[in-house]
C-alpha cells in the first residue's frame, strides 16, 4: 500500500521547486503530519535578524501538547515508512538534495537573514547540508546484516533495522546542515524524525520541510516543532521522555546535554550527543608560518567563531611564535565586519548579546591576567551583536578564554616550549570534539595525531568536516558519530534470527 503511494508521489514530484523569493520561505507555521500548523493556543514567537536587530516574522510557539502529537504521527508513520525499499527512501532523499541545490542561493539567503553568517558561508552551509541527504541515500542501500556459519545445524543470522522515532534537537550555528547530517542518517534507515530547531533560527528548519514535502516525503515522516526559549525546555523533556520516542541525538552545549541524557534515561533510550568543544591549535617551529596563519584564521572566525569545531586556544612554538603573532594580527585586520547580505563582508554578527558578552567577559579576563590585546577587544561601532575580531597574544592558561569554548571571534595565542608540553595543555579539558595541528615533521605528526584526545584531528588543515567522515567527539563532548559510514549506525539495530534445524 505505502510502496504504491511513495511511487505515486515520485512520480509526480516536481524536478524544481517553484522559484521564491528567500522571503517566501518565511514560514508562520510548524510542520506536523504533512500539515502547516498553528499552536493550540495560537501563540507565536518573534524571529530577529542579528544584523540588524528587525523582526524578521513570527512562528508559531508550540508546547508539550503539540510536541506529543508531531510525536504520536512520527510513531504512526514509522510503521510503514519503515517497510518501503531502500531504493525508494535513497530516491526522495536524492530529490531532497536536489531542491537543495537548485535553492540554494535562496536558502542561503533565509540562513544568513536569521543565523547572520555572511552570504558565502551560507551558501556553503547549503552545500554541505544537502550532502548528507546525497551521502545517506547512497548508506540507505548499504545496511547489511550476516551470517554466521559457526553453528551445528543452524545458522545465525544478523540483521539491521531502523530504531524507531528520532527526536533531534538541533542548534542555531548550522541551521541546515545540523539537520540534514541527523535526518538523512534516520530517514535513509527507516525512521522516522520530530525535529526541534533553535529558536533563533526556526525559519532554515521549516524550509528544510518545504523541500521535503516537495520531494514526496510522506507525511508524518519528518516533523518541525517550533518553540519559543521559554517552552523549550518543556519541547525537550517530552521529547527525552516519550516512550514512542526510540532515539534522541543533539546538538548544543554540554551543560544541557547533560539535562538531556538524563531525562532521556528514564527510558533507556539510545542517543547520541554532539556537545561543546575546546579545539586547541597547536603551531610546531616545523610549521610554515603563512601556512598556519591561514588556517589558524580559518579555523577560529569560520561563522564569528561560533562552530563547535573553532580554533578555540591556539597554541604557538617559542620558535616562531613573535612571528606568528604579528602575521596573525595583520590577516585579521584584513576582515570586512557587517551585514552578511552585503557583498565582502566576512564577518557577521554574532547570534545575540548572550553570545557578545561571552566574548567580552573572556576578553577582560584575559587582559586582567596579562593577555595583550593586538586587535579587536570590544564590541563593534556596529552595534547590535556585532564584535571586533579580536587577537590576544600571551594569554594565561588559567583565563577563562583557555577554559572554556568562546563561540565568537576571538583568538587566544598561548606560547609553548615543548611539544610533551602542548600536548598536556591542550588535552587538559573536559570536552574533546577536533584538535589541529601544524607541523612538518612526520614523526611529530603521528605522536601529536594519536595523543591529541579529540575525536576530529585536522592536520596541517583546519576545513575538516565532510558528509563523507565521522563527526563526533570524546570526554564530554558527548558520544556517537555523525556523517561517513558511521552515521547511519546510530538510527540502526541489530536483530540476531536464530535458523534452526537445517
Ligand atoms: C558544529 O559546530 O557543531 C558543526 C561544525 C561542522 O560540522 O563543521
Amino acid at each position: 500500500m505505502f510502496a504504491i503511494h511513495t511511487l505515486q508521489v515520485l512520480k509526480r514530484t516536481p524536478a524544481r521547486l517553484p522559484v521564491r523569493h528567500y522571503t517566501q520561505y518565511l514560514k508562520e507555521h510548524a510542520y506536523i503530519n504533512g500539515a502547516w500548523v498553528s499552536a493550540k493556543d495560537g501563540n507565536t514567537f518573534t524571529v530577529k535578524n542579528p544584523a540588524t536587530g528587525e523582526e524578521l516574522g513570527r512562528v508559531a510557539d508550540l508546547g508539550v501538547a503539540e510536541t506529543q502529537d508531531a510525536i504520536q504521527k512520527a510513531y504512526d508513520a514509522f510503521y510503514t515508512w519503515r517497510d518501503t525499499s531502500a531504493k525508494e527512501r535513497c530516491e526522495i532523499l536524492k530529490k531532497m538534495f536536489a531542491l537543495m541545490v537548485q535553492n540554494q542561493d535562496d536558502l542561503a539567503k533565509l540562513m544568513t537573514a536569521e543565523q547572520g553568517k555572511p552570504l558565502a558561508e551560507a551558501k556553503g552551509e547549503i552545500m554541505y547540508a544537502a550532502s548528507f541527504y546525497e551521502w545517506f541515500a547512497e548508506e540507505a542501500k548499504r545496511t547489511y546484516g550476516d551470517v554466521s556459519p559457526a553453528m551445528t545445524g543452524k545458522r545465525g543470522i544478523t540483521i539491521r533495522q531502523p530504531v524507531g522515532v528520532a527526536g533531534m534537537i538541533t542548534p542555531w550555528n548550522f541551521p541546515s546542515g545540523m539537520i540534514t547530517r541527523k535526518l538523512g542518517a534516520a530517514l535513509a534507515a527507516g525512521c522516522t524524525a520530530v525535529i526541534k530547531p533553535a529558536e533563533d533560527t526556526p525559519y532554515s528548519a521549516l524550509a528544510l520541510a518545504m523541500i521535503a514535502e516537495e520531494a514526496g516525503l510522506p507525511a508524518g515522516c519528518m516533523n518541525i516543532v517550533t518553540s519559543s526559549r521559554e517552552n523549550t525546555p518543556a519541547v525537550g523533556k517530552v521529547i527525552c521522555e516519550s516512550p514512542l520516542v526510540a532515539k534522541m541525538s543533539f546538538t548544543g552545549s554540554t551543560a544541557t546535554g547533560k539535562i538531556l541524557l538524563k531525562q532521556a534515561a528514564s527510558t533507556v533510550k539510545r542517543v547520541s550527543m554532539e556537545l561543546g568543544g575546546n579545539a586547541p591549535f597547536l603551531v610546531f617551529d616545523s610549521a610554515d608560518v603563512d601556512t598556519a596563519v591561514a588556517g589558524a584564521v580559518l579555523a577560529k572566525f569560520r561563522n564569528m567563531g561560533q562552530t563547535c569545531v573553532c580554533a578555540n586556544r591556539i597554541l604557538v612554538q617559542d620558535g616562531i611564535y613573535d612571528e606568528f603573532s604579528k602575521k596573525m594580527a595583520v590577516a585579521v585586520e584584513k576582515f570586512v565586519v557587517g551585514n552578511g547580505m552585503e557583498a565582502g563582508v566576512t564577518q557577521g554578527p554574532l547570534i545575540n548579546d548572550k553570545a557578545v558578552q561571552k566574548v567580552e567577559n573572556q576578553v577582560k579576563d584575559a587582559v586582567a591576567l596579562g593577555a595583550k590585546v593586538l586587535i579587536g577587544g570590544k564590541r563593534h561601532e556596529l552595534g547590535h551583536s556585532f564584535f571586533e575580531p579580536t587577537v590576544l597574544a600571551d594569554v594565561p592558561k588559567e583565563a577563562l578564554a583557555c577554559r572554556e569554548e568562546t563561540f565568537g571571534p576571538m583568538a587566544p595565542l598561548i606560547r609553548f616550549k615543548t611539544e610533551e608540553e602542548a600536548v598536556a595543555i591542550a588535552n587538559a579539558c573536559n570536552v574533546g570534539l577536533a584538535g589541529y595541528f601544524c607541523s612538518n615533521n612526520i614523526s611529530q605528526i603521528w605522536r601529536v595525531a594519536e595523543k591529541l584526545e579529540v575525536g576530529l584531528v585536522g592536520v596541517n588543515e583546519s576545513i575538516i568536516s565532510a558528509e563523507t567522515t565521522p563527526f563526533g567527539g570524546v570526554k564530554e563532548t558527548g558520544m556517537g558519530r555523525e556523517g561517513g559510514k558511521y552515521g547511519i549506525d546510530e538510527y540502526l539495530q541489530y536483530k540476531y534470527i536464530c535458523f534452526g534445524n537445517i
